[in-house]
């Protein structure tokens, strides 16, 4: 759906039915169409009109993950839009170019409106992509693949029911979806092609390789471009994180993009008596090389034109965020009253936990232990300064709006975009059953 000229975009979230496996078909939630959204293209330098009309039988909102706009119009979970009604922000982008995405948000039930289907991906375009040399033809060269997992009932429907492991770790799928598909493939051209990779999964956390060994070259993080291309051959992508990447499909030989199990399940497998680490590595999407299809791009562009931050955190100031599972002591001593919490508080609707002062860098250290968490910031980008005191890893050196924090992080950030006591920013873990259950607070920018 491209709002780049025109400048208005229309969503509607209505109920459909969707066939993933065999015949039978499920309920799913979506946007304009049965199961997750169009893939929305803005400009960066314009605003767009955004028309949100809410067709389901509950109240939604719809979130910008990635959006430089302020809290007024970033769709939170104050800004819900009741049934039958229509919620017109405008956003009025002035960021660089990114592949973002949107979803509810929805205190309480962000896991399972998503679920349904309550998400899609927003590509902020500058027009600029020629230029750097980048493949940029949408659905060709130019893939766009939302990573997401799902159960099914036996009756084909989106088996929305936790298992214990879920609750504590957050769901996870033993089916595979790709671009709300399963089971399917991509045909590519024989030449360099752009993959923009979002994990839209509530948990589960994807590492990327390609099945033959061949590398990928990173070109954006989630807040955009890179300076030049960083060489990976393993991709750890968390939910509610960008990367694109250029795979190189010259020589028109058939490659399939695989993933290692989530490191999250065995870490607490042995622990909760639950599910055993898992080894090995399943498809995630076979590419097939079609050599009639158009190239554009043959070479590695070498200046993308983006920047990696280098920030100076000496006068910045300092919070601690501790990201707390609902165990430790109190749970080992029979205490099951906790809930997910930053800093021992649980999230709550009516309580602003911290205010910023807009203009000015805070440096946050996100610690998390017993496992993973990816955390986000709504209205910000920021650098990764370190992980556990060292240099951050290759993909994080890019701006970023989302980390996995896998230990602690140091992250310095810049707060430019306002948010009043009633539009307040959310911090919060993209496991989006810690999100629901706790994990999660707001802040004011002003
Ligand atoms: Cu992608 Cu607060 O979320
Ligand atoms: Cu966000
Ligand atoms: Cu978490």
């Amino acid at each position: 759906l491209d709002a780049t000229s025109s400048g208005q975009v229309r969503l509607e979230a209505q109920k459909g039915r969707t066939a993933f496996v065999g015949s039978s078909r499920a309920d799913t939630w979506g946007f304009n169409q049965p199961f997750l959204g169009p893939t929305l293209r803005m400009s960066t330098g314009r605003a767009t009109q955004v028309d949100v009309l809410n067709s389901l039988d509950e109240e939604i909102s719809v979130h910008w993950h990635g959006l430089l706009v302020p809290g007024t119009v970033d769709g939170g979970p104050h800004q819900t839009v009741a049934p039958a009604t229509t919620w017109s922000p405008e956003l009025e982008l002035t960021q660089p170019a990114a592949t973002a995405w949107y979803h509810s948000h929805i205190h309480g039930a962000t896991a399972r409106q998503v679920q349904m289907g309550l998400a899609g991906v927003l590509q902020i375009d500058d027009g600029q992509d020629d230029a750097r040399g980048l493949p940029s033809q949408y659905g060709v060269d130019d893939l766009t693949l939302v990573l997401q997992d799902r159960r099914f009932s036996r009756r084909g429907e989106i088996d929305l029911s936790l298992t214990m492991p879920d609750r504590m770790m957050g769901f996870l799928g033993d089916t595979i979806l790709v671009n709300g598909q399963v089971g399917t493939m991509a045909v590519v051209p024989k030449g360099l092609v752009r993959l923009r990779l979002l994990n839209g999964s509530n948990a589960r956390i994807y590492t990327l390789a390609l099945s033959d060994g061949r590398p990928m070259h990173l070109v954006a993080t989630d807040s955009g471009y890179l300076d030049k291309p960083t060489r990976l051959s393993k991709l750890r992508l968390s939910p509610g994180e960008r990367f694109e990447v250029l795979v190189d499909f010259s020589d028109a030989r058939d490659v399939t993009l695989t993933s290692e199990h989530n490191p999250n399940t065995g870490m607490m497998g042995g622990m909760m008596g639950g599910r055993r680490q898992q080894s090995g590595r399943f498809s995630v999407l076979p590419f097939t090389v079609d050599p009639t299809l158009p190239t554009r791009i043959t070479r590695q562009p070498d200046d993308l034109g983006g920047s990696r931050p280098n920030g100076d955190a000496a006068n910045a100031i300092w919070r601690r965020l501790s990201l707390d599972m609902p165990m430790g002591m109190g749970m080992m001593l029979g205490r099951s009253d906790r809930r997910f919490s930053i800093n021992g508080d649980a999230f709550a609707m009516g309580r602003i936990n911290f205010r910023v002062t807009q203009g000015t860098i805070e440096r946050w250290t996100v610690n998390a232990d017993m496992m993973m968490h990816p955390f986000h910031v709504h209205g910000v980008k920021f650098q990764v300064l370190s992980e556990n005191g060292r240099a951050p890893q290759r993909q994080n050196t890019g701006w970023k709006d989302t980390v996995l924090v896998n230990g602690s992080v140091d992250l310095l950030i810049r707060f430019d975009q306002p948010a009043p006591a009633n539009a307040p920013f959310m911090y919060h873990c993209h496991i989006l059953e810690h999100e629901d259950g706790g994990m999660m607070g707001q802040f004011i920018v002003g």
